[in-house]
């Protein structure tokens, strides 16, 4: 009997690498790896040895006699994976794989010839923390982690929903990464604004960027700037009690909200809104968010897509999860649903890729189902519109659209085309998900074009397509932009540390001429309010505390002031003599 990969996959891969038959695909070094939506185990391969669920930092594999009912739909979509690659069963089956992988995995050895490496990390969310823990694996490394924000984990604290607290157990990682020695966050330091590229790289052999990518793309309509018009990352930075959008306030007083775009965030946003709050109440949902839904009038939450059912954005996991939830029925309009000629044709050679193959599985079970009971909350799936225009003259009361349709273009390629036909549908609320891009930071190249920081496998670019930038370097959204899941940061962490520790190694990178004192005095006076690891310790525990005290997992603390005071009673105590054990190292 098989284990079984289920919803949390976070696709870090440290599955793989545990597993002595090499049964959990793709791996890294596969070419489906960075755009594959979950890893899966293949049943015929698994002898059950349990390595792999002790290797999960979310805690998603389970063995199938354990799988709930909910679960029970990821022995398939495991085990299709398989079926569906069978073309290439010989590519990604058997040991063969097995050298590749060993390379990836092998962190490039920090020569002892010169002075320890010393690199500091912008960002604290799991593209940071990965080149952290790649680089600490080596002795005398020291890593300075900071972040803009006075609480770190960047968007596994303020982008994964709060009912997901199993994806949200990767911190635990982080935290373990953080204990290292030579690991020291300077949180609430915000580079361009308290400290310069130029600052950084004089305390510091390298500056690795792992900013992500924290604005929106525009719809560009008109009615797009209308209270009661925003982006679904601000509702989702509020839900989960960022402290720059935890006083933002949501008109949740119309029965209907409308989202446009259907990846993941809109399913996270479109389930917290129909969630039963008592539900949401055990978690770290943020005090502020969870009063608002409890007062919320909203009973519909409509998903817009501009093309079909067959390219949504969704995932297959968050979509099996979003059909299990227990408190709200799933719709779809079934002549929205059609299929375009491209997917019919692959559908019929049975050639569909595993992921479209898996949603058309998810797309049946949704139209086997028995009508709606009356009264209960609803999640509308709709597609091939187009929004137009955002309704209302003071605040939102709609929305209007296009409808589109299919049609083959030159190049054969099928692509959807505005009809004559329009439709409105009336809301309070409208959340656009379309899409990140990063945000350019003082005195550090930008791809405007494409919205990343200009770089060659990780190493910075003066211009897109320029010469290498000394000493600078990028990983996660801010390098490949905004694709892959919270796991395929590691791998593309591997990959920039290996070009850093390459050209520390070769000599290319400047010794700096301060020490990492220095640099702890020029951040104190540059931030007095500045939060460092003992800092954050402080503030984790009294969260959990005040969380247990009201039977939830935490309560997250969103005041900036509270924040930094309830630091300040360890910063000085606990940090300092660790960073003198530092300097001695
Ligand atoms: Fe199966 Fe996991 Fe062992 S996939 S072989 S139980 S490592």
């Amino acid at each position: 009997m098989p284990h079984v990969v289920t919803q949390s996959c976070c696709s870090d891969a440290s599955c793989v690498y545990a597993c002595p038959v090499n049964c959990i695909h793709p791996t890294p070094d596969e070419p489906d790896f960075l755009t594959a939506e979950m890893l899966h185990i293949d049943p015929a391969a698994c002898v059950d040895c349990g390595a792999c669920v002790s290797a999960c930092p979310v805690d998603a594999i389970v063995p199938q006699k354990k799988l709930t009912e909910s679960q029970q739909v990821f022995l398939s979509i495991n085990a299709d994976f398989y079926k569906d690659q069978d073309a290439g069963r010989a590519r990604i089956g058997g040991t063969e794989t097995r050298p590749a992988l060993a390379k990836v995995t092998a962190a490039a050895e920090v020569s002892r010839d010169r002075e320890p490496l010393r690199v500091a990390i912008i960002g604290s969310g799991p593209a940071a923390m990965y080149a952290a823990d790649e680089l600490l694996t080596q002795p005398g490394v020291a890593v300075n982690v900071f972040d803009r924000l006075p609480v770190p984990h960047g968007l596994v604290r303020a982008g994964v929903a709060p009912d997901h607290q199993k994806t949200k157990q990767v911190s635990r990682l982080y935290e373990t990464i953080a204990t290292q020695p030579g690991f020291e966050y300077y949180l609430n330091v915000e580079i361009g604004k308290h400290l310069t590229h130029d600052e950084l790289l004089a305390h510091h052999h390298a500056v690795i960027y792992a900013v992500g990518a924290s604005s929106d793309r525009k719809l560009g309509i008109d009615g797009e700037d209308l209270p009661g018009s925003t982006s679904a990352t601000n509702f989702v930075a509020w839900y989960n009690g960022h402290p720059d959008h935890a006083d933002d306030a949501f008109d949740l007083s119309h029965r209907r909200a409308v989202i446009i775009g259907n990846g993941n965030v809109a399913l996270d946003v479109a389930r917290v809104l129909t969630a039963d709050p008592e539900r949401l109440a055990e978690t770290d949902i943020s005090v502020n968010a969870l009063a608002a839904l409890r007062a919320s009038k909203v009973e519909e939450v409509v998903i817009v897509a501009r093309r079909g059912f067959a390219q949504s954005a969704f995932t297959v996991p968050e979509f099996a999860g979003l059909l299990s939830a227990p408190d709200v029925e799933v719709v779809i309009e079934s002549d929205e649903a059609q299929l375009d000629a491209q997917t019919r044709h692959l559908l019929d050679k049975g050639e569909l890729p595993h992921a479209v193959a898996q949603k058309l599985v998810q797309l049946e079970q949704i139209r086997e189902r028995p009508a709606p009971a009356p009264g209960r909350k609803r999640i509308v799936l709709r597609y091939l519109l187009s929004p137009t225009a955002i309704l209302g003259d003071n605040h939102v009361t709609g929305i209007e659209f296009a409808r589109n349709e299919f049609v083959v273009g030159d190049d054969g390629a099928v692509r959807v085309k505005a009809t004559e036909s329009t439709e409105k549908v009336d809301a309070g609320l409208v959340l656009t998900s379309i899409g990140y891009r990063g945000v350019p930071i003082d005195g550090v190249p930008f791809d405007d074009a494409v919205g990343v920081i200009p770089n060659t496998d990780g190493r910075v670019l003066d211009a897109p397509g320029g010469s290498t930038l000394t000493g600078a370097y990028v990983t996660g959204w801010i390098k490949r932009g905004p694709t892959g899941f919270i796991g395929t940061n590691k791998s593309c962490a591997q990959q920039t540390v290996g070009q850093l520790v390459d050209d520390f190694n070769t000599g290319r990178l400047t010794t700096p001429r301060a020490d990492n004192s220095a640099l702890d005095r020029l951040v104190r006076e540059r931030r007095a309010a500045v939060i460092d690891r003992a800092g954050w310790r402080s503030i984790d525990e009294a969260e959990r505390q005040r969380g247990a005290r009201a039977h939830r997992v935490r309560e997250k603390i969103t005041d900036e002031a509270e924040l930094v005071a309830l630091a300040a009673t360890t910063n000085q105590v606990e940090s300092r003599p660790r960073f003198r054990r530092k300097l001695r190292s």
